[in-house]
């Protein structure tokens, strides 16, 4: 559950909790808005793991601490990855508060979560020409379309942060072909397409960057535009993981 979906946590029922800092191994998230715990329970009649809070990679974790909660989840048997993150919206059809199904990313960080011996989980050079699973993103805009929700659809842009995008920035990843820029979630997406696990993801649009006139971003606004979405966020990821 990353920014925008700490909600869900709450409707998560027969529940252990695991605070991040008791689990051998694990890393602890260090970011406001981003608390530290591992969730095991259901949600509907699914059995479930909820990571509430991820590692990035500009909080000094490496590549391998960044996704070791995903090689957690593959040792556990979790067959589907639901990912939730915020980007900056590049596309100009976009704007604040938009949700976007990701249908593709471009890896932007400098260090690659495969880099070194291969694991057994996967080839040494995995195929990633459907990373987000088709049929997962159909089940959504079907969702979407019953609940009456305008949702996007566009490939995001994983880079290290911590800056946020110089105008500059924001329209070279748009030219390159992203619709999203943000920093997270790449990392795990490779990591799960190498173990075998399906992926779905939704980014909300948190800012806009850029279009003609540039303006400023904060941690501040990106948190309160994702908390506005988080509503819908919420009914949509709660129904995809109810009829997967
Ligand atoms: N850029 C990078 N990461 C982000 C942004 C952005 O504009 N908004 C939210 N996360």
């Amino acid at each position: 559950m990353g920014t925008g979906l700490g909600q869900l946590s709450s409707e998560i029922t027969d529940s252990y909790e695991f605070s991040y800092k008791d689990i051998p191994n694990f890393p602890v998230s260090t970011v406001e808005g981003h608390a530290g715990r591992l969730i095991f329970g259901k949600l509907g009649d699914k059995n479930i793991m909820a990571m509430e809070g991820r590692f990035h990679f500009y909080e000094g974790y490496s590549m391998k601490e960044v996704t070791f909660p995903v090689r957690v989840m593959y040792e556990l048997g979790i067959k589907t990855l639901f990912v939730s993150n915020a980007a900056g919206g590049m596309n100009p059809e976009f704007k604040i508060g938009d949700l976007m199904i990701i249908t593709d990313h471009i890896n932007f960080f400098p260090e690659h979560p495969l880099h070194g011996p291969n694991f057994p989980t996967g080839p040494r050079f995995p195929d990633m020409h459907e990373a987000y699973d088709h049929n997962l993103i159909a089940l959504a805009d079907n969702i979407a379309k019953e609940k009456g929700i305008d949702i996007k659809h566009g490939i995001y842009t994983g880079v290290q942060g911590p800056t946020f995008e110089t105008p500059a920035e924001y329209r070279m990843y748009n030219i390159l072909g992203g619709d999203a820029v943000g920093m997270s979630t790449v990392p795990e997406v490779i990591v799960a397409c190498h173990c075998g696990i399906k992926v779905f993801g939704i980014s909300v649009i948190t800012d806009l960057g850029g279009f003609d006139n540039p303006v400023k971003v904060s941690h501040e606004e990106v948190q309160e535009a994702a908390n506005k979405a988080q509503p819908v966020m919420t009914a949509i990821m709660r129904e995809m993981i109810k009829r997967s």
